[in-house]
């Protein structure tokens, strides 16, 4: 059965402090929980252009746990309109999302862009690939060049995701932005200082 994010995310206590705050019937009127159970090309098109999302695990002793995961822009690959995947890169050793996930498979994920002040949040089930026994995935998921060990694979089955609204958010730009943004600036000013050089050069000149 095809659901919506709210089906997943209205507990009965969420309903209940939905109804204490006026918004039930807000949520639960026709069409307010759309369904987003596929990944459309929007969908695709935003997670290609994210270098990194959080992931929120369920600990066995009900402690939601969020780490970060980063990588190239793209890392996370759409494998198709149900699936995503990622290469999971070595780190402290602390295994605390592994060893979540080996309990309780589900996960809420949080995938941010800033500059464009949008927001995508996912409910999936995970799951944990070995990639030295599995060439195609490991193929589907590579980073060429880039610099991190992969200890394994881990796959998102969605179950549901919606879109936020822009709302609080601050546009926040990488190193890599930020140099694109201000490359004409930067080529003015040393179009500039060579013209003001050629001027000094020549006042100098003219006072000898
Ligand atoms: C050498 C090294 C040290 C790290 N130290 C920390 C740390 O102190 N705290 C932290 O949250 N992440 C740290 N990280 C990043 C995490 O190891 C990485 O995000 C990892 O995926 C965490 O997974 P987990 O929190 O699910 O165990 C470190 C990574 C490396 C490579």
């Amino acid at each position: 059965m095809a659901y919506g994010f709210l089906d997943i995310a209205s507990t009965p206590s969420v309903k209940a402090a939905q109804a204490e705050n006026g918004s039930l019937d807000l949520w639960t009127k026709a069409g307010a929980n759309r369904t987003f159970d596929r990944f459309t090309e929007a969908e695709a098109a935003f997670i290609a252009g994210r270098d990194s999302f959080y992931m929120a695990t369920v600990s066995e002793t009900g402690w939601p746990y969020v780490q970060h995961r980063g990588g190239p822009a793209g890392f996370v690959k759409v494998l198709d309109d149900k699936t995503l995947g990622f290469a999971d890169f070595k780190g402290n050793r602390q295994y605390i999302s592994l060893g979540n996930l080996k309990a309780d498979d589900r996960v809420s994920l949080f995938l941010m862009d800033y500059p464009r002040r949008a927001r995508l949040k996912i409910f999936a089930r995970a799951e944990i690939r070995d990639l030295s026994s599995d060439p195609d995935l490991a193929e589907r998921l590579a980073l060429p060049g880039y610099k991190a060990r992969v200890e394994r694979a881990m796959l998102f089955h969605l179950e549901a995701f919606d879109w936020n609204c822009p709302q609080h958010i601050t546009p926040r730009f990488t190193e890599a932005e930020i140099a694109e943004a201000v490359a004409p600036i930067r080529a003015r000013l040393a179009e500039i200082e060579a013209e003001n050089a050629a001027l000094r050069a020549k006042l100098a000149d003219g006072a000898r």
